[in-house]
């Protein structure tokens, strides 16, 4: 079958999905040309923003490809406090980002608990109830997820990293807090609660190979997950995983691999939302803008107080502007204008995947 063909299957099978991601030249234009322009029909060519606040580095893990693991006594801990957290909050809304996305080290604790509800609260009060905020904060308990629910968050974001358990396993400690059956069932919750879910995977990790990849695409569609966050695995010096740095990808077929994630993807799911993510733009500057022409429609520029962007390493040569918030968002619109893409400012850009049925 050509690859035209196959494009225009009403679904893929696995065999399908890992033909697809082992495209390359002329193959891989058809591919990318079909995302685009599936992505054009479905969800436009407005890109939806999210103020990404990296609320702390502490974390409760250790999982072995994280620069931010709790082993890593190399990093300097930080936390940004609720009123600094508030500011940002309302220095997104004025700026029109629409929605705000708050992603923290994983911490179990009711003091972290009662600060991210007061957030939420105090968010929603300012901005009248028009804020969308995404929560990135990792495993909690149902309990917790409610709470936080009903304090204001619609969406949340909970990467499964991958959907394999037994390269899971091999990613993280074989103990009770890293179990790949908690974080799916976490997942379940989440959706069961009403959050409009999302999940996401690294790409070109070691041991990972094109079938488990066409898995985790297969697991996002049978999830029927609304949003997706996934980017290139990097590595970092300061973790276990990085001892199998030589058996990797070049960064660059990573780079071109997650490309490819991102427009099966968008075939698969039409109309749910996918982020362009920080560490596609750590391996090339224009990865991001790429991203967003062949299916993504999200941006989450980062909006963390500067004094404490130094410290939010999960990999290495994580990309830290050196302009102010206000002028790289100016670049990236004029980018996006020159892929005809517009910025949707002022607006939640909820996933039309949550709101109406899915159609293929
Ligand atoms: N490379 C790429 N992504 C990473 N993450 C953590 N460490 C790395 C790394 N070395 C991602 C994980 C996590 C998210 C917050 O960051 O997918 O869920």
């Amino acid at each position: 079958m050509s690859v035209t063909t196959l494009l225009h299957k009403s679904q893929f099978s696995k065999p399908d999905i890992v033909r697809l991601l082992s495209a390359a030249g002329e193959n891989e234009k058809l591919l990318f040309d079909f995302s685009s322009e599936i992505k054009q029909v479905n969800v436009s060519n407005t890109v939806y923003l999210r103020g990404l606040i990296e609320l702390s580095n502490i974390c409760e893990k250790d999982c072995y490809y994280c620069g931010i693991r709790k082993s890593n006594e190399k990093v300097h801990r930080y936390t940004v406090s609720e009123e600094e957290t508030l500011e940002t909050i309302r220095y997104a809304y004025e700026k029109g980002y629409g929605s705000v996305a708050i992603q923290s080290g994983e911490v179990q604790s009711k003091a972290f608990t009662e600060k991210i509800n007061r957030i939420l609260r105090k968010a929603m009060e300012m901005s009248n109830g028009e804020l969308g905020i995404t929560l990135s904060c990792g495993e909690q308990t149902e309990e917790t997820y409610r709470r936080w629910f009903e304090s204001g968050a619609k969406r949340y974001l909970l990467r499964i990293e991958t959907s394999s358990p037994e390269l899971y396993r091999k990613l993280h400690p074989e103990d009770k807090k890293h179990c790949f059956e908690k974080r799916l069932e976490a997942l379940k919750t989440l959706k069961s609660i009403g959050y409009q879910t999302g999940t996401g995977v690294m790409i070109g990790l070691p041991f990972q190979t094109v079938e488990d990849l066409a898995d985790d695409l297969l697991f996002m569609r049978d999830f029927d997950i609304v949003m997706c966050g996934m980017g290139s695995y990097i590595e970092h010096h300061e973790t276990p995983l990085y001892r199998y740095h030589d058996q990797l990808l070049s960064l660059n077929e990573r780079l071109e691999m997650s490309l490819k994630m991102v427009a099966v993807l968008r075939i698969m799911m039409p109309d749910i939302n996918i982020a362009a993510t920080t560490a596609l733009q750590t391996i090339e500057k224009n990865a991001r803008i790429k991203a967003i022409k062949i299916g993504a429609n999200v941006l989450m520029p980062n909006i963390t107080p500067h004094r404490y962007r130094d410290d939010y390493f999960l990999y290495e040569n994580k990309p830290v502007s050196t302009q102010s918030d206000e002028d790289d968002l100016e670049n990236l619109d004029k980018s996006l204008q020159a892929i005809g893409h517009r910025i949707g400012y002022g607006v939640q850009g909820n996933s039309l995947h949550f709101i109406s049925p899915p159609t293929r």
